[in-house]
C-alpha cells in the first residue's frame, strides 16, 4: 500500500496564484506517488473567518479549486473536516496528554497575544486539533508551509506523549516543509497574501485578473529605455507563471520602446493561457455544485473508514472501550 500524504487547507480567503504555485500544485503532483488525503480545515478557519456565508464560499472555492486544477477524486481522498466528527474525540484524547506549556510556546498563538488580539480556547487548542487531523489517518508524510512547521513538531510531541503513556498507538508523521518552493510576490512586492490585499486571484474572470496585473508596482524607467526586469515583481511573476517564456520576457524588457504596460499585458496573457483550462473546469463546478458535494461526501466516507480503526485503538488504549 502507498504511504499516506495528508494536508489540511484552510478555507479562509480567495485562492490566489501564490496558493496555487506554493501549495496546490505540489499537493496535486503528490497524488501519483502517495495515497493523498486532503481536507478542508474549516474548524481551523473558524478561528479567523467570522461570517458563515464566507466560510461556505471559501469551502466551496477550495474544493472546486483543487478539483479544477487536477485533483483526481478517484484516487485522492478530498473531504471537509466537519464531515468527520471522529476528529473531535481524538482531539480530546490528545488534549489530556498535551502540556499547557507546549501550547503557550506556539508562535502563532504567541503572535496573536502579542498583537493584543482577543484570544480564546479555539486559538489556544488549535495545534491539538491539528495533531488530531494528522494522527487520525495514520499519516506518513505531512507537507506544510514554513509557518506550520512548529505545529507539526507539536503534533509529533503530542503523539509521542500519548504513546509513552498508553502504548504505541500513533505513527509519528514525517514533516515536509516546503522550503524549496519560491515565495510568489504580490503586486506590491511583498509575499502574495490575502492579508496584504496584493493578490492575483486564481479563478477571477479576465477583468479580475487584469486589474491587479496592470497595477503591479514598477519603477519609472521611461519607455524608450531598456528595462532590467530580473528580480523585479514582474520578472519573478513571469518566471513563476511560465519559466519557458521568461528569457524572451527579459529580452523584450531590454528592448527600448517596450513599456511596462506591454510587459504587463504579456504577463497577463501568460496567466490567462496557463490557467484557462482550470478556469473552465472551475466554472463547470460553479454551475454544478452538486458534483462537488458528492465528491466531498464520498471523500468523507473513505476518510472515516481510515479513521475508525485508529480511533478505536486509541479508545482501547485509554480504557474507554474494552
Ligand atoms: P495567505 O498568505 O494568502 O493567507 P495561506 O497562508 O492561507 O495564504 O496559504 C496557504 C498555503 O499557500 C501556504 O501554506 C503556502 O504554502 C502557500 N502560499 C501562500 N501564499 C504564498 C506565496 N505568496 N508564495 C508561495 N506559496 C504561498
Ligand atoms: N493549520 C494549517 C494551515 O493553516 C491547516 C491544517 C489544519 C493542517 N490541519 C492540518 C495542515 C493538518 C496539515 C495537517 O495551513
Amino acid at each position: 500500500m502507498k504511504q499516506i500524504i495528508l494536508t489540511g487547507i484552510q478555507p479562509s480567503g480567495t485562492l490566489h496564484l501564490g496558493n496555487y504555485l506554493g501549495a496546490m500544485q505540489p499537493a496535486i503532483e503528490m497524488q501519483d506517488r502517495y495515497q493523498a488525503v486532503y481536507f478542508i480545515a474549516q474548524y481551523h478557519a473558524l478561528t479567523t473567518v467570522t461570517r458563515p456565508d464566507e466560510l461556505r464560499r471559501y469551502t466551496f472555492e477550495v474544493a472546486a479549486g483543487f478539483l479544477a486544477c487536477g485533483l483526481d477524486p478517484q484516487r485522492t481522498i478530498l473531504f471537509r473536516q466537519s464531515d468527520v466528527p471522529e476528529v473531535h474525540e481524538l482531539a480530546w484524547l490528545l488534549s489530556i496528554v498535551t502540556p499547557t506549556g507546549l501550547l503557550e510556546r506556539a508562535v502563532s498563538y504567541k503572535d496573536k497575544v502579542a498583537q493584543g488580539a482577543e484570544t480564546n480556547h479555539g486559538l489556544f487548542a488549535y495545534p491539538v486539533l491539528m495533531a488530531a487531523d494528522i494522527l487520525l489517518y495514520n499519516s506518513d508524510v505531512v507537507p506544510v508551509g514554513r509557518d506550520q512547521k512548529q505545529h507539526l513538531e507539536i503534533a509529533r510531541d503530542i503523539a509521542q506523549k500519548f504513546n509513552d503513556r498508553f502504548g504505541p498507538v500513533f505513527k509519528l508523521p514525517e514533516p515536509v516543509i516546503r522550503e524549496a518552493t519560491a515565495i510568489v510576490p504580490g503586486i506590491d512586492g511583498r509575499k502574495m497574501s490575502k492579508s496584504y490585499g496584493n493578490i492575483i486571484p486564481l479563478f477571477g474572470g479576465e477583468k479580475e485578473i487584469k486589474k491587479p496585473v496592470m497595477s503591479i508596482k514598477t519603477d519609472s524607467t521611461p519607455i524608450e529605455q531598456a528595462k532590467q526586469i530580473e528580480g523585479t515583481v514582474l520578472g519573478q511573476l513571469m518566471q513563476a507563471v511560465n519559466p519557458d517564456a521568461y528569457k524572451d520576457f527579459v529580452a523584450l524588457a531590454a528592448t527600448p520602446g517596450a513599456g511596462y504596460g506591454d510587459l504587463k499585458k504579456k504577463l497577463l496573457a501568460e496567466i490567462l493561457s496557463r490557467f484557462q483550462p482550470y478556469q473552465e473546469k472551475y466554472r463547470h463546478y460553479q454551475a454544478n455544485p452538486e458534483e462537488v458535494e458528492a465528491i466531498l461526501r464520498d471523500g468523507a466516507v473513505r476518510a472515516r473508514t481510515l479513521a475508525a480503526p485508529v480511533l478505536e485503538k486509541a479508545r482501547q488504549a485509554t480504557g474507554l472501550s474494552s
